[in-house]
């Protein structure tokens, strides 16, 4: 038999084995049980002693040669597999990649940024911020807030009302003041908390209007509130939010939640108090309302207001941004033009 020419083939069956698992095949055809190999080694008891010692080695070392040739072959194999399983596990952790042109990056709308400033400042001031349903009962939204059925002073939201249950019995809340109830309801005092949201009026928008816009509610109950209490917290607020040389008046008012009521003020931003169109003149614009709990909503919540008396306020979070960024109609908040939203 001619064992070069079986040892050549088989080294280049070796050497072409392009994976693991075809080597695996290689090497147990070639070297075997069944293989050439192992056929002419049992062969070689039909040649006589001498011939069969020479045989016998060139067969061996032939074997020795093709097994550290797969050796070497398997570690070659091995490391390439795993190069190739590494690099198609790779990530790419690279934080900036350069391209021709740089994704566009979007920003929260001035309109939250906005009620987040506003509940950092009162953070700020030792104020917690709670949330509250924008759908509300007729309770909620009026009655508990001294605001009875058919009392003249619900013509002062023109509300929207929902079609669940009885006719007129759920509302789109028209105010913040709604969550002082939940609150009130569900916490215990002293409470001290502002109560940001998004509230709704059946009203066409102009450009100090919108149907559907936001507010931010303010609610201070504890032991000997005072209506100096009040005045302080709307100025040191004004001061902080809208920077020095802006400050807030309260100039008489009524509604029916609070006893007494004021409107507040602030110094107009846009001419810093000496009188322009926005202001009409006057130097001030008027922001919210506030005033001191009327005794009839702690009634209606179970509060004793021989004990506990407090403060509440309630004013426009787009009517805030709108003051600050000098914005003229009040709509461009809601157009969703980009050229005006970039901007903030
Ligand atoms: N809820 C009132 C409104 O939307 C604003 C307001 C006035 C809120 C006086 C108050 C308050 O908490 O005390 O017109």
């Amino acid at each position: 038999m001619d064992v070069g020419r079986l040892e050549g083939e088989a080294a280049a069956a070796v050497a072409a084995a392009a994976s693991s698992a075809a080597l695996a095949e290689v090497e147990s055809a070639v070297l075997g049980k069944r293989g050439p190999l192992a056929l002419a080694h049992r062969q070689l008891g039909s040649l006589d002693p001498e011939e069969r010692r020479s045989a016998g080695q060139v067969l061996n070392e032939a074997r020795r040669r093709l097994e550290a040739l797969v050796a070497d072959r398997r570690a070659e194999l091995a490391a390439a597999e795993r190069r190739a399983a590494l690099e198609a596990d790779r990530l790419d952790l690279t934080e900036t990649r350069v391209v021709a042109a740089p994704m566009a990056r979007g920003h929260l709308h001035l309109v939250t940024q906005t009620q987040y400033e506003l509940e950092d400042t009162f953070v700020g001031m030792g104020f917690t911020v709670a949330e509250g349903p924008e759908a509300e009962t007729d309770w909620y939204n009026f009655e508990a807030l001294n605001i009875p059925p058919a009392h003249p002073a619900r013509s002062m939201w023109d509300t929207l009302y929902l079609d669940l249950g009885e006719p007129e019995t759920v509302v789109l809340r028209t105010h913040t003041s709604p969550v002082q109830i939940h609150l009130m309801e569900d916490q215990p005092l002293p409470i001290h908390a502002v109560m940001p949201g998004r509230c709704f009026r059946r009203e066409t928008p102009d450009a100090r209007h919108l149907a559907v816009f936001h507010q931010v509610e303010g609610l201070v109950v504890d032991r000997g509130i005072t209506f100096g209490d009040l005045a302080g917290t709307i100025e040191t607020f004004t001061g902080a939010y809208f920077g020095p040389g802006i400050h807030s008046r309260l100039r008489p008012a009524y509604f029916p939640f609070t006893e007494p009521s004021a409107e507040f003020e602030i110094t107009c931003t846009i001419c810093r108090g000496e009188g322009c169109r926005t202001c009409s003149g006057t130097g001030w614009i008027e922001l919210g309302g506030c005033g001191m709990v009327d005794p009839a909503v702690f009634d209606a919540v179970g509060i004793d207001a021989g004990e506990w008396s407090g403060f509440a306020f309630g004013f426009g979070i787009d009517r805030c941004a709108q003051m600050r960024h000098g914005i003229s109609d009040m709509r461009a908040l809601i157009e969703n033009d980009l050229r005006f939203l970039r901007q903030f």
